[in-house]
């Protein structure tokens, strides 16, 4: 049966044949609702208006979102206001919002910790600290510019500027990561503009791609076609004991899994940002028309053109520019896959936001070089539960979420750097090693 319309008001409870009906409207049908507050909102259209894009939204379709939707959102006045043109009926009473149900005294508590740390002042940045770390970013570039010039281009110091440049190149992708979470800022605007300026000018990245990607992989952390971190699975890499039995299972076989635990120092470390992400980004941008994007690209690169080039010839730009890739995108895929890749991954089990976030999530001790070599994503469990908060609160926030978990038995995971990188390659040996099994034996 159809749902009745909501006639006048937010008020008509609609009745439970409606809400089981919220449960089935997943992100492949036309139509799509869901739930915010216990209210339901029917998508269908603004999915392609909505600001943080449209997958990131439909992979909540059918599901209760409230928490997403608090944890993303700055100014949420305003979108509410905007919601209630959307707005299509509410959850009869003895209706449950999110399976599984047992969650949802967590839920509530972990809903009261949020209204603590906003009242702590926990979500207020100090712009001290951002500028700052901007400024040290700001230096390091000088620095590595500085070293050519004075040194000439001998090996050493054409390689302690790539390692400068290098430094810059990853610092950069911690800060875009700042403004791009709107963790600086109280107004979308500024911190649009930061993102732009840190990730297209610093960078020479879209920050529409970043947002489009990076969304994704906080809605849905390690869940199998909606967090894009783990496209690897299953062309390149089985990841995840789930999804590597169901692959073996399937007697499917892309690439020989069992060795993947080596195959990762060739392909994983060293290649993504070179060989990858270099060149998808203008495909990116020029298949979806994101023209200012493009142009704060191109500021960077006739930057880094018009200073280098004079000094290194063609030749010598064109090999420090990889060099730099190179070195950058050893240190942000271990800095990044260490928190994810040796988790819990998994389809959607569409379970409450903490446990959604805890089991996909691990941190690593706090230090101050940790710190710095992560731009403070060691806090990665606090950075996905609060993602709006500015990074120099994690650490304030750390021992109230660690005490939550204790609570109800959620394991808070904090391991050492060097154990957490190593924990990556186990994984993979790992999962490899029951892909192997399930598509021999089973
Ligand atoms: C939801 O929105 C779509 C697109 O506007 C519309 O076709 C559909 O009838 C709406 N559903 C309800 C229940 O209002
Ligand atoms: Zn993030």
């Amino acid at each position: 049966p159809r749902p009745r319309p909501l006639q006048t008001g937010a008020s008509l409870v609609l009745s439970l044949v409606f809400i089981s009906k919220v449960a089935q409207r997943s992100g492949r049908e036309k139509e799509r609702w869901l739930v915010i507050d216990r209210k339901v909102y029917n998508i269908s259209n603004f999915v392609r208006s909505h600001p943080g894009g449209s997958r990131v939204i439909s992979h909540y379709a059918g599901q209760d979102a409230t928490d997403p939707f608090i944890a993303f959102h700055i100014n949420k006045g305003i979108v509410r206001k905007y919601m209630n043109s959307l707005l299509i009926g509410e959850l009869s009473p003895e209706q449950p919002s999110f399976e599984p149900t047992k969650n949802k005294e967590l839920t509530n508590e972990f809903r009261e910790l949020r209204a603590t740390v906003e009242r702590m002042g926990l979500m207020k940045a100090n712009h001290l600290f951002f500028l700052l770390y901007l400024l040290h970013i700001l230096l390091l570039d000088v620095a590595a510019w500085l070293t050519l010039w004075l040194f000439g281009t001998s090996l050493v110091p054409f390689f302690l500027s790539a390692v400068l440049l290098s430094a810059v190149q990853a610092q950069a992708g911690w800060l875009q990561h700042d403004f791009g979470h709107l963790s600086v800022f109280s107004t979308s605007t500024w911190n649009h503009l930061l993102h732009h300026f840190v990730i297209g000018h610093l960078k020479g990245a879209p920050a529409s791609w970043w947002n489009h990607m990076h969304f994704q992989h906080h809605a849905k952390p390690n869940c199998f076609l909606k967090d894009p971190d783990i496209n690897m699975h299953p062309f390149f890499f089985a990841l995840g004991k789930v999804l590597s039995v169901e692959l073996g299972k399937q007697k499917k076989k892309y690439m020989p899994y069992n060795h993947q635990h080596k195959y990762f120092f060739l392909i994983g470390p060293p290649a993504l940002l070179p060989l990858y992400f270099q060149w998808y980004i203008f495909y990116f941008v020029v298949q979806r028309k994101k023209w200012v994007d493009l142009a704060w690209m191109v500021t960077f690169y006739v930057r880094i053109f018009l200073t280098y080039m004079p000094l290194l010839g063609l030749k010598g730009f064109l090999g420090l520019f990889f060099i730099v890739r190179f070195l950058e995108s050893n240190w942000f895929v271990w800095v990044t896959q260490m928190n994810h890749i040796p988790m819990h991954i998994d389809h959607d089990r569409n379970v409450d936001w903490v446990s959604t976030q805890l089991q996909a999530t691990c941190n690593v001790h706090q230090s101050a070089f940790n710190d710095w070599f992560s731009g403070h994503l060691n806090f990665q469990i606090e950075h996905h539960l609060f993602p709006t908060m500015p990074r120099h609160n994690y650490h304030k926030v750390a021992p109230l979420v660690q005490s939550l978990c204790t609570k109800y038995g959620i394991e808070y995971q904090s391991k050492p750097l060097l154990s957490a990188f190593a924990d990556i390659v186990y994984s993979l040996k790992e999962s490899g090693q029951l892909w192997l099994d399930a598509y021999l034996h089973q």
